[in-house]
């Protein structure tokens, strides 16, 4: 699929097969999505601006590149998208952290906004909508959406699981936006669940089931 990027790292895989099984307790299940978040921020960022700097080492004085971590901002889709930047801040902590709210009204599946908060400038900034599961798609379309309204330089969208129906429905509302996951599943289930899954990440995140 062009430009759905699967993070296929063994390590990725690894630890997302431990956040599958449903016994793994809500302490693990944040530390791992903590984890494979860093791990995944790797392959997001690999194209990040950087620019030239002078510094000295122990032997002599030398130009070297650095990247600008506030011109970054990863974009949290609440409640969950909150474990994923919590994994990005520990390789970029001068990242700034913006907040979209959305509740997906249970009749008609539609995302309907309560919240929104993102840092001054997006004009001159990339931004990173996360969020742990691109399941209908409303989310992150109604994400993507608010945000572009500011005109950031460039936006990605990072999830951990997708599938085929939510992939769509963000590709076909911005095609300009490269989706990142660790996996597509088969499916969404009759409550608009993905399976095979991991449940209700907000819940496995929070342990509130
Ligand atoms: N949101 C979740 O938390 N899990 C799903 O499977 C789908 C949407």
């Amino acid at each position: 699929m062009d430009d759905v990027v699967l993070i296929d790292h063994p390590l990725v895989q690894h630890k997302l097969t431990l956040m599958r099984r449903k016994d793994t307790s809500t302490n693990d299940f944040r530390r791992l999505l903590t984890e494979i978040s860093t791990l995944m921020a790797y392959d997001v960022l690999h194209d990040i601006p950087m620019h030239p700097v002078t510094i000295e080492t122990p032997f002599e004085t030398t130009t070297a590149n650095v990247i600008d971590g506030k011109k970054l901002v990863f974009a949290s889709i609440l409640r969950a998208g909150t474990g994923i930047v919590d994994g990005m801040l520990t390789v970029v902590p001068g990242a700034r952290v913006g907040h979209i709210g959305l509740y997906r009204d249970p009749k008609t599946r539609i995302a309907v906004e309560y919240y929104f908060k993102m840092p001054g400038d997006l004009a001159e900034r990339d931004v990173v909508v996360v969020d742990p599961m691109l399941a209908t798609g409303h989310s992150a379309v109604a994400a993507v959406d608010r945000i572009k309204e500011y005109s950031p330089r460039s936006i990605k969208f990072v999830c951990l699981l997708a599938c085929p129906q939510g992939i769509d429905m963000l590709r076909s509302a911005h095609p300009d936006v490269p989706i990142f996951t660790a996996a597509v599943d088969r499916e969404l289930d009759e409550n608009g669940y993905i399976v095979p899954g991991i449940g209700d990440a907000g819940d496995r995140i929070f342990g509130t089931t």
